[in-house]
C-alpha cells in the first residue's frame, strides 16, 4: 500500500484555487498529510471505505502540545517581569488557540495580559466568544485543565466566564488590514500555509509590525520564516517555530 505523506503534498498550496485533492485508489494519508490537506480546506476525493474524513480534529486545544510547552519554558519567565503583557493569535478560529494560552498563562499565574483574537471567519469568531467545545476538541488536553477550566454543560465543555475577561475576538483580515501592534507574542500558526508566497510576505511584514522589539512570534510546524525576514528574526526554538524579532 502507497503511503502519502505531508511532504507529498506541500506544493498544493502554490496552486489556487485548488479545491479538491483525488487520492489514487490503493493509497492512504498518513494523518499528517490528512492534517495538512484540512488545514487548506482542500476537499478529498477518497476511495477508502475505511477512513472518515470527519474524524479528523483540525482545530483543538493545546494543538502540537510540545509547542505550548516550549511557550511556556522559554518566553512566560519574561512575561513575569512584565508590568501587562500583550498577545495576539492571528488566525484564531474557534477560540481553541487563545484559550488554551489564557489557560496555561493562569496556570502560571500570569494575570495581568490582555489577548486579541482574531480571525477573517465570522462563524468562528461567534463560536469563539460563546467559547463551547465538544470533546474531541481535547485530544491533546491533560484531564485537569478540563475539570478545573471548563463547565460540563449538555452541548459540551464551556470555558469559565473569568477566563473570557482577558481574551477579545475581533474579525480581522491579516492580509488586507493593518496589523494590531505592540505585541509581546504573536501565535499565527498554520495559517500562511493558505497562501501565495506573494500574500505570505504581505502577512510576515504585518507580524513584523505587530510585534515590538525582542517580542516573540510562534508559526505552525509546517511554516517556515521566508528568507526575506532572515535579518528580522531569530529562531529560539526552531523545532517548534518560535521566533524572536531582534
Ligand atoms: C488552519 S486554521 C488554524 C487555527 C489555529 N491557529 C491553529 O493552529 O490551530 C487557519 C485559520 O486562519 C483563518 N484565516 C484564513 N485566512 C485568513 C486571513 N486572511 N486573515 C485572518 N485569518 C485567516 C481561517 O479562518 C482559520 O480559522
Amino acid at each position: 500500500m502507497k503511503f502519502i505523506t505531508e511532504n507529498d503534498l506541500r506544493d498544493l498550496n502554490r496552486k489556487e484555487p485548488f479545491t479538491t485533492y483525488e487520492l489514487e485508489p490503493g493509497a492512504r494519508l498518513t494523518p499528517g498529510a490528512r492534517q495538512f490537506l484540512s488545514d487548506l480546506r482542500i476537499n478529498m476525493v477518497d476511495s477508502d471505505p475505511c477512513t472518515n474524513k470527519n474524524s479528523i480534529n483540525v482545530y483543538y486545544f493545546f494543538r502540537n502540545k510540545e509547542t505550548f510547552d516550549r511557550i511556556r519554558k522559554l518566553i512566560f519567565p519574561e512575561f513575569k517581569k512584565k508590568e501587562t503583557v500583550y498577545i495576539w493569535s492571528a488566525g484564531c478560529a474557534a477560540g481553541e488557540e487563545p484559550y488554551s494560552i489564557t489557560i496555561l498563562l493562569k496556570e502560571e499565574n500570569i494575570t495581568n495580559y490582555k489577548i486579541f483574537a482574531t480571525d477573517i471567519d465570522t462563524e468562528a469568531i461567534k463560536k469563539a466568544k460563546e467559547g463551547i467545545y465538544t470533546i474531541d476538541k481535547f485530544i491533546e488536553t491533560p484531564e485537569y485543565i478540563i475539570k478545573n477550566y471548563f463547565n460540563k454543560i449538555n452541548s459540551g465543555f464551556k470555558i469559565l466566564e473569568t477566563l473570557k475577561n482577558n481574551v477579545i475576538f475581533l474579525i480581522h483580515d491579516i492580509i488586507k488590514e493593518p496589523p494590531l501592534n505592540s505585541f509581546d507574542l504573536v501565535l499565527c500558526r498554520n495559517v500562511v500555509i493558505y497562501f501565495i508566497k506573494e500574500k505570505q510576505i504581505k502577512v510576515f511584514e504585518n507580524l513584523y509590525k505587530s510585534l515590538k522589539r525582542g517580542g516573540c512570534l510562534v508559526l505552525g510546524k509546517t511554516e517556515f520564516l521566508p528568507m526575506e525576514f532572515y535579518d528580522k528574526f531569530e529562531y529560539i526554538d526552531k523545532k517548534e517555530r518560535i521566533l524572536r524579532k531582534v
